[in-house]
C-alpha cells in the first residue's frame, strides 16, 4: 500500500496532548517516507457541547473508511445525556459496537524504571495481556437498558457462543505468538469469569474449554473474577494472556495497568476483522488537561501496536520495523529515567516526545514482536 489513511480524534481532556505527542512520534519512527496520512476528525464530549453531537456521522464514516483509527481520549464529567450516561463516551463504544472490534489487547507490561506499587517486582516479572472481550457482554446493554417507572434499572448481560468462540480462539492465537512470558515458561491462556453464579459466565466457561481444546499446546486455568483481582496483586507473573467478559475485562485493566506504573503505561489495540482503534486504556483527565504534564507512553505505545497491526495485515515490514524501534526506544527512555509525574518524574508530555523522536532518528531498524 502506497498510503494508509489514519482517522485521528483527539477527543478531550489530555486527549489532544497525548494524541499529538504520539502523531510526532509515528512520524519520527517512519522517517521520511512516511506513508501514513494522518487526518484529524472531531468527536466528544467537548465537541458535543458546541455542537450537540457527541459522534458526526462524516467522523464516523471516515473512521470505517481508515486504515487505522488512532484516538486520544474521550469524556467530561458531567457532560452528559438524558439517561445519565457519558456523551463523550459515544466514540469510542459506538466505535466498539458498530465497527464490531471485539477484540481488546491490554498488554501489561512493567518497563525498566517505571515504580510499581507492588512490592518485589521488576522490570519483565509482570508481562501479560488482558484481552477483553469487547462487542457483547455488561456493554451491549448501552443504550438499550429499561428504567421502569423511575424507580426500576435493567441493563442486561448478553454473551453468545460465537461472540465467547472468537475471543477465545483470539487469546489463544495470542498465547502462542505473544512475548508475554510467565515467569515460569508456561504459555496459557486465563479464562475469568464468575461461572459459580451466573449462568452467562457459566457459559463463557464451557465454550472457553470447547474452543481450548482446539489447541492443546497451550495450558488453561479458570480463574473467578473476584479472585483474580488478588492474583493480579498478589502473583502477576503467573500470568500470559487473561481473557474475560467486557465489564470483567474492563475493571481488570485498570487494577492490572496500577501494577505497571498506572493508567498512562496501558495502551490497548481494538480490533475486528477489518477495522482496528488504537487508544490508550486511560480516561481523558481532565484535571491536568492543558498543563502539559500529562503521559504520552500510553498513546505512544498503541500508536506501537497500530504499526504493527497494520504491517501484518498489509504484509508491509516497515511498520512493523517502526513499531519495534518506538518500543525499543520507549524502553530505553523509561529506563533512562525520562518520566511523568504520574511516574513521580518531572517530564512534561513535550519533553518526553521529543526526547523519543529524537531517539528514534538514531535506532536502527528491528522486527516487532507483534501482539495483535
Ligand atoms: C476503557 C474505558 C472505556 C470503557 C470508556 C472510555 C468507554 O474505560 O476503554 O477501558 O469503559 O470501556
Ligand atoms: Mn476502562
Amino acid at each position: 500500500k502506497e498510503v494508509y489513511e489514519i482517522a485521528v480524534v483527539h477527543g478531550d481532556g489530555i486527549g489532544p496532548e497525548v494524541c499529538a505527542a504520539t502523531v510526532e512520534v509515528v512520524k519520527a519512527a517512519l522517517g521520511p517516507v512516511n506513508p501514513l496520512r494522518f487526518t484529524e476528525y472531531p468527536a466528544g464530549a467537548e465537541h458535543f457541547l458546541k455542537t450537540g453531537q457527541s459522534f458526526p456521522e462524516p467522523t464516523f464514516q471516515a473512521c470505517r473508511a481508515a486504515d487505522a483509527i488512532l484516538h486520544g481520549a474521550g469524556g467530561l464529567p458531567g457532560v452528559v445525556h438524558p439517561d445519565g450516561t457519558e456523551a463523550g463516551l459515544d466514540f469510542t463504544l459506538r466505535l466498539r459496537f458498530e465497527l464490531d472490534l471485539y477484540a481488546n489487547i491490554r498488554p501489561i507490561r512493567l518497563f525498566e524504571g517505571v515504580p510499581s506499587p507492588l512490592s518485589g517486582v521488576k522490570a519483565g516479572d509482570i508481562d501479560f495481556i488482558i484481552l477483553r472481550e469487547n462487542s457483547e457482554g455488561l456493554y451491549a446493554a448501552r443504550g438499550s437498558g429499561a428504567l421502569l417507572r423511575g424507580e426500576v434499572a435493567v441493563d442486561t448481560l448478553v454473551q453468545t457462543r460465537p461472540g465467547i468462540e472468537r475471543i477465545v480462539r483470539k487469546a489463544f492465537e495470542l498465547a502462542r505468538k505473544s512475548s508475554g512470558a510467565p515467569r515460569d515458561g508456561v504459555r496459557r491462556v486465563t479464562c475469568c469469569d464468575k461461572a459459580n453464579v451466573l449462568r452467562s459466565y457459566a457459559f463463557f466457561r464451557s465454550v472457553f474449554d470447547e474452543v481450548a481444546k482446539g489447541y492443546p499446546d497451550i495450558a488453561t486455568e479458570h480463574a473467578l473474577v473476584d479472585a483474580m483481582a488478588m492474583h493480579l496483586v498478589l502473583k502477576p507473573g503467573h500470568f500470559n494472556v487473561i481473557v474475560s467478559e467486557n465489564m470483567f475485562g474492563d475493571i481488570l485493566s485498570d487494577l492490572a495497568a496500577a501494577t505497571v506504573g498506572g493508567m498512562g503505561m496501558a495502551p490497548s489495540a481494538e480490533i475486528g476483522e477489518t477495522n482496528g482503534f488504537f487508544q490508550a486504556a486511560h480516561g481523558s483527565a481532565p484535571d491536568i488537561a492543558g498543563k502539559g504534564i500529562a503521559n504520552p507512553y500510553g498513546t505512544i505505545l498503541s500508536a506501537a501496536l497500530m504499526l504493527d497491526w497494520l504491517g501484518h495485515k498489509h504484509g508491509d515490514e516497515k511498520l512493523n520495523r517502526a513499531a519495534g524501534r518506538i518500543r525499543r526506544v520507549t524502553e530505553d527512555c523509561l529506563a533512562g529515567g525520562l518520566l511523568s509525574a504520574d511516574l513521580k518524574g518531572s517530564a512534561s508530555t513535550h519533553k518526553i516526545a521529543h526526547a523519543v523522536c529524537d531517539r528514534l532518528a538514531t535506532v536502527p531498524g528491528l522486527s516487532s514482536h507483534d501482539q495483535t
